[in-house]
């Protein structure tokens, strides 16, 4: 089985999981990025037993609204229900590192709302330590080099994600050669550097359930 047929197939778990244990009227919180999109197309199936959907970005919005799922403004809905996103890592914690789609911002105030969170991914993304993919940093533009020098002094190496603007208008930086030991901790560092919106840490509000593609078959895991 190819990634790309472990993405489907855990696709199409959530699928069935969102049907299983999100009550019918319910608004769904929607990730970003490729696994993500797969789980879009496998929801336009039971779209009439949702509420409607929130969108972590305005790719996923337009995706949604392309197969005439409603999509709602978070500041418009009392409540999400659960949310539904891939990951760049997750950890035996079940803290995530996410933002590879520069969609983290977005992605952290769903999740922060949402009831439940659901990571789907296949398994080439469960880590020992986060650390391994990039730490994505969105910043305020003008704090680039001020936000750059300070998470060098946490040990990082930061480099600009070229020409990319995030749906909020700001820029990213990614952090190579990290090995994140206290993820909670080192999340918590992040935000205080005056200029940074937000980091692709998730693990002060890491995921509630994991379903993990394995060439097995897909997995689940509780929190
Ligand atoms: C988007 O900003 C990210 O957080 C994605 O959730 C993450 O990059 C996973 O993407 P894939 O499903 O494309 O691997």
């Amino acid at each position: 089985m190819t990634q790309d047929e472990m993405k489907q197939a855990v696709a199409r778990t959530a699928c069935d999981y969102v049907a299983e244990h999100l009550p019918v009227g319910a608004i769904l919180g929607v990730g970003t990025g490729s696994t993500a999109n797969y789980f879009i197309d496998q929801i336009a199936g039971i779209k009439e037993r949702l509420g409607g959907t929130v969108a972590s970005s305005e790719a996923t919005a337009r995706r949604l609204a392309g197969h005439g799922i409603r999509v709602f403004d978070l500041n418009d809905v009392e409540a999400v229900g659960m949310y539904v996103d891939g990951a760049d890592e997750i950890d035996g914690s079940m803290a995530m590192v996410k933002g590879g789609g520069g969609a983290l911002t977005r992605e952290k105030i769903v999740a922060a709302v949402a009831r439940t969170f659901v990571c789907i991914c296949d398994d080439s993304k469960r880590v020992g330590t986060l650390g391994r993919f990039p730490l994505p940093v969105e910043v305020i533009a003008m704090a680039r080099a001020h936000v750059s020098r300070e998470l060098a002094r946490l040990g990082g190496r930061p480099k600009l994600r070229e020409g990319l603007v995030t749906d909020n208008g700001n820029q990213i930086i990614d952090v190579h050669g990290l090995s994140i030991t206290d993820p909670v901790g080192f999340e918590t560092r992040i935000n205080q550097i005056v200029g940074v919106v937000s980091n692709g840490l998730f693990a002060q509000r890491g995921a509630d359930v994991l379903l993990l593609a394995t060439l097995d078959g897909v997995q689940t895991f509780l929190r």
